[in-house]
């Protein structure tokens, strides 16, 4: 089955107004490459021009967010570029003690690995960190990957590369999966949030991760995103993007330190 252009701006059409994100026309191979299970004899919809429709029809939610899970990839895996969660580690160090709250948000938070790999930097640094006004917030636009993330629950083979001691103090085993424990879980509240969105925010973040995100936006849609963000940063607070990313050529007004991390000075 093929998908026609016509039905190719559909889509893109529909999916820019779920997720703010651009599909240029190089992106019609992936599509129809991506979308293809849907499609055909004995698959729910015998036309891509028929999945469009209930698409459109869809008062559920269901089919779009499944649409929106086809095309954006959520790889990730814990302590991805752990430069970053020694940053977390260092940061506690400094200012847990001396402000009166921390915030650490996880936007674009997948199935929960770098959320989770945050507050166990927390913990690895502050046991007692249930004493602080600490939490992280983590978010993201598909269902699925938030209700995954709660779960926390992962195939052991997802955990190899983890220490053992770190594994026994923060997980618990379940056959052939490692779960969260309860205290590493209680610190993060997940949220479904589009980026492109109004922020319901009354508190401002000391941390911001954005990583692996941005690659999905055009550079006039990454500058509305990180002056969306600004705002609600405190004043010297950090904002960090995935190491093979940067904001060249974006207007933002934050200090650009090393490791893709960013200052609100
Ligand atoms: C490649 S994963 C990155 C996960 C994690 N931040 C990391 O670096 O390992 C990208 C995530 O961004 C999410 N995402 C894409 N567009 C989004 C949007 N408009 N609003 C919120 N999240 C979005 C995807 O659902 C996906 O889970």
């Amino acid at each position: 089955m093929f998908l026609k252009e016509s039905t190719f701006r559909k889509f893109a059409e529909i999916f820019y107004q779920l997720t703010g994100i651009e599909l240029k026309e190089n992106k019609k191979y992936l599509i129809e490459n991506r979308l293809s299970k849907f499609i055909g004899e004995n698959k729910p919809y015998k036309t891509y021009e028929e999945f469009y429709k209930a698409l459109l029809n869809d008062t559920s939610g269901r089919k779009k967010e499944l649409f929106i899970q086809s095309l954006i990839t959520n790889y990730t895996f814990f302590f991805r570029e752990p430069i970053h969660f020694s940053f977390v580690r260092w940061y506690l160090r400094n200012y847990l003690e001396v402000q009166p709250y921390i915030r650490i948000w996880s936007n674009g938070c997948s199935t929960g690995e770098e959320p989770y790999s945050i507050a166990i930097s927390a913990l690895l640094e502050y046991p007692n960190l249930s004493r602080y006004d600490f939490k992280i917030l983590a978010t993201d636009v598909v269902v699925k990957y938030l209700e995954y993330a709660k779960e926390g629950k992962y195939p052991k083979s997802k955990l190899q590369s983890i220490d053992q001691k770190l594994l026994s103090t923060y997980f618990e085993e379940y056959k052939e999966f490692f779960m969260i424990k309860k205290n590493v879980k209680e610190l993060i509240a997940f949220r479904l949030l589009n980026i492109i969105s109004n922020y319901p925010f009354s508190r401002e973040f000391d941390i911001v991760f954005l990583r692996n995100v941005l690659i999905y936006f055009s550079p006039k849609e990454k500058e509305k995103i990180i002056q969306m963000i600004y705002p609600h940063l405190k004043k010297n607070g950090y904002l960090i993007i995935g190491l093979s990313e940067s904001l060249v050529g974006i207007t933002h007004f934050l200090k650009p330190l090393k490791y893709s991390i960013y200052k609100k000075a």
